[in-house]
């Protein structure tokens, strides 16, 4: 096994080393740094090496990583890395290899991949996964969850578009009138957002439902209609920006609403998800039953577990005459531009925990100490902690540091 290997010499050992591994998810063809922040990651003073082939999904060459003085390794330089930077979460093997106490960053899914979640804590992993970088001012060059739901956003309406069978835009030919596509939107958070503006561009008419009210204003300044929520003393504003899980009363009056629309609807996007818990069931059976034949629905909740009840993962599926489309990573099927952004996010989080040329983890810090999931053997991240039944280590805060 290469892992067993031992990893190269270093000619500076001083000198932290980040390593940019190679993702190794079927289809993922993102990349965690590109020459640009290779480039930016030495002139913190750190020593940068990349895994053969990181790349070339995104086409990016080895030997365009070398020409900015990035050395290309093997899979066995996870056992001398002090900062691994990934798309996804290191797979098992890589996991055990990794040094005690380096710095992980990346998409390593804490509400879902406790596997990895658990290795990390036994190897003392300090781990900073994108998922919880907080929305504060602050961190917005961080914010990856954004950057790459914008690009599904945008790719889920282009697929919508090419796979409708009639126009987006209205139009006014010689052989008459074409009516524009009516489109809705469930969900109008980031990728919702961009779903919208995308689809208004290609001129289709454009309609959104979400559970958080600040919306409305959000959707109608981009054109869409804002879908009216059920009457209810119930909200679904949840904390810090997030939509909170909705009952059950409340879900099947939403849908009720809804219904009305979808089924009037060529194109349907969905994009409704809850930190932490699965995707809500906003599109019934029924509801595609209703829809128009030919029209087509993007669940881009569909890791989550789908906002559509007819959806499956990783797989495009015709059911009643609709074509529900899974795709399980969009951002993935534009490479050049996702790890373009994915790579400044990722750069912008470790220059927050680097002084001088040296790793420095201020727990203190807002947005250190707000993305921490473990670190030093403790479990940092609450709602983790509950899941997997560990106690949840205190850090200090900012006003108490000082
Ligand atoms: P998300 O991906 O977790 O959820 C997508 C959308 O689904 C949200 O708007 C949510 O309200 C909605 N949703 C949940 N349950 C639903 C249901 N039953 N029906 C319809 N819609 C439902 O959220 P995302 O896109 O990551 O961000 C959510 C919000 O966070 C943004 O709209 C924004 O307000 C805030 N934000 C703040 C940032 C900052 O301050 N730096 C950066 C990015 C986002």
């Amino acid at each position: 096994m290469p892992l067993e290997k031992s990893a190269p010499a270093r000619k500076t050992p001083a000198m932290p080393r980040v390593l940019v591994g190679k993702e190794q998810l079927d289809g993922e063809t993102r990349v965690a740094a590109t020459p640009e922040t290779v480039k930016l990651i030495k002139k913190l003073g750190l020593d940068v090496v990349v895994e053969a082939g990181a790349g070339d999904g995104s086409f990016i060459a080895d030997a365009d990583y070398e020409a900015v003085g990035a050395k290309i390794v093997g899979e066995e330089a996870y056992s001398d890395a002090d900062v691994v930077l990934r798309v996804r979460g290191p797979e098992p093997v890589r996991a055990g290899a990794l040094k005690e106490g380096a710095v992980v960053i990346g998409f390593t899914a804490p509400y879902k991949d406790d596997e990895l979640t658990k290795k990390m804590l036994e190897r003392k992993v300090t781990s900073l996964p994108m998922e919880l970088v907080p929305r504060i001012t602050r961190a917005q060059k961080m914010d990856a969850l954004s950057s790459q739901a914008s690009i599904g956003g945008y790719k889920a309406v282009l697929i919508a578009a090419s796979s409708l069978p009639k126009y987006f835009p209205l139009l006014m030919t010689a052989a008459g009138t074409v009516k524009p596509a009516r489109v809705v939107v469930m969900g109008a958070g980031v990728a919702g957002l961009q779903a919208i503006a995308t689809a208004k561009r290609l001129g289709a008419i454009v309609e959104a439902s979400d559970i958080r009210p600040a919306v409305q204003e959000q959707v109608e300044s981009l054109g869409g209609k804002f879908i009216p929520l059920p009457e209810s003393e119930e909200s679904g504003e949840g904390k810090g920006g997030y939509a909170k899980e909705v009952t059950k009363e409340f879900l099947q009056k939403q849908q009720a609403i809804v219904k009305e629309h979808v089924v009037q609807a060529h194109v349907v996007i969905t994009t409704a998800l809850v930190p932490g818990r699965p995707a809500p069931k906003l599109i019934t059976a029924d509801m595609v039953e209703g829809m128009k034949p030919g029209g087509v629905i993007i669940d881009m909740a569909v890791e989550q577990g789908g906002n559509c009840e007819l959806s499956e993962l990783g797989k495009d599926v015709r059911k009643h005459g609709i074509l529900i489309v899974g795709h399980a990573n969009l951002p993935a099927t534009m490479p050049a531009d996702a790890s373009m952004l994915y790579a400044r996010n990722v750069f912008a989080l470790l220059d927050n925990i680097v002084k001088e040329g040296e790793l420095d983890i201020d727990l203190a810090d807002d947005v250190t100490g707000g993305t921490l999931l473990t670190h030093d053997g403790q479990m940092f991240h609450e709602q983790t902690a509950k899941r997997l039944e560990l106690p949840v280590a205190a850090r200090p805060t900012e006003e108490k540091a000082e």
